[in-house]
């Protein structure tokens, strides 16, 4: 009977491991750029020296940024007024791969030119994606105060916002997607809409 039990806690535990746990690092993930980077997994983003700065030629966040930056322009998410009308800090490294258009190995002084393909690729008509350089509405009773869960919010000096990093982590954070938080049960979205 004990036996029984424990069998069956361990059949679950192994089918909640398949299912609801995908990436926890980077090594191996869609983000192990080594193949772009001449063996390392982290330089098409990121460099010790020399990067990017705070403000141009992208208003980005200071994370060391090694990549091309976007020179796309973005539709926006149009229902909502509290977004500054174009994609903004972290959302726009993002984007610099994520548009389909700038190349995924253009980083430092190496100018590859293999841009992104299939499914990955968000584009520039951001309209039908969830919103992001969006403020939180941290008063608004249908919203946690706070989002749950460690989900970041990003601060422009003002506002604290949604941005791609807010549901995702670039580095993996043990779920699929690179996801911050389950599907299931749509957990990532009860983290900050408070139905
Ligand atoms: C595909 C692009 C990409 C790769 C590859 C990548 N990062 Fe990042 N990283 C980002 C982005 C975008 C941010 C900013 C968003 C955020 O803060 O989560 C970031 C933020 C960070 C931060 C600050 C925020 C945090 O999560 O602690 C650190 C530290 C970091 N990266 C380290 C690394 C290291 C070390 C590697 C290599 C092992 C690496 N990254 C590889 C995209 C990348
Ligand atoms: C330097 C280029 C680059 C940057 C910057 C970048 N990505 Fe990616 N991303 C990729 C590539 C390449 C893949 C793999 C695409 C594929 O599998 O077809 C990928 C895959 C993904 C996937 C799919 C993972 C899966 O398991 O299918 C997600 C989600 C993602 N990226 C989100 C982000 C987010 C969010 C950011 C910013 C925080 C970001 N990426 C920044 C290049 C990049
Ligand atoms: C509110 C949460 C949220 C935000 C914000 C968000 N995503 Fe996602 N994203 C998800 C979820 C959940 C999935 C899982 C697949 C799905 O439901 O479509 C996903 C899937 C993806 C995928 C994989 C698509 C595929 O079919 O391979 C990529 C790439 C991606 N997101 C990139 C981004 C980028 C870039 C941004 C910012 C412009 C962003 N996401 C903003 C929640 C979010
Ligand atoms: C990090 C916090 C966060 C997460 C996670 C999140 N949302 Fe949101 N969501 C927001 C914010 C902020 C808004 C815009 C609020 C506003 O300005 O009215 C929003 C808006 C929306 C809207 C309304 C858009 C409109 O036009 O009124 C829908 C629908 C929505 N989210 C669905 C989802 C779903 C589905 C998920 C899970 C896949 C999700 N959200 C995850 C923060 C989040």
């Amino acid at each position: 009977m004990k036996r029984a039990v424990l069998c069956a806690l361990a059949t679950l535990g192994l089918a909640i491991g398949s299912t609801a746990l995908g990436q926890s690092t980077i090594v191996g993930s869609g983000h192990d750029l080594s193949w772009a980077g001449g063996g390392q997994i982290c330089v098409p983003c990121h460099t010790p020296h020399d990067a990017y700065s705070s403000t141009a030629p992208l208003p980005v966040e200071m994370v060391l940024w090694n990549h091309q930056a976007t020179t796309q322009t973005f539709t926006m998410y149009t229902t909502l007024t509290g977004n500054t009308g174009t994609p903004d800090g972290s959302s726009l490294l993002c984007l610099s791969c994520h548009d389909g258009v700038t190349a995924i190995d253009n980083y430092g002084g190496n100018n590859g030119g293999i841009v992104m393909t299939g499914s990955a690729v968000v584009g520039t008509d951001l309209s039908d994606d969830h919103p992001i350089g969006i403020e939180y509405p941290s008063g608004n009773p249908n919203y946690h105060a706070v989002p749950q869960n460690n989900l970041p919010l990003f601060n422009d000096g003002t506002l604290d916002r949604v941005e791609c990093a807010s549901c995702h982590d670039p580095h993996g954070a043990g779920f699929d997607y690179f996801l911050r938080d389950t599907t299931a049960g749509s957990q990532i979205c009860l983290d900050c809409h408070d139905l």
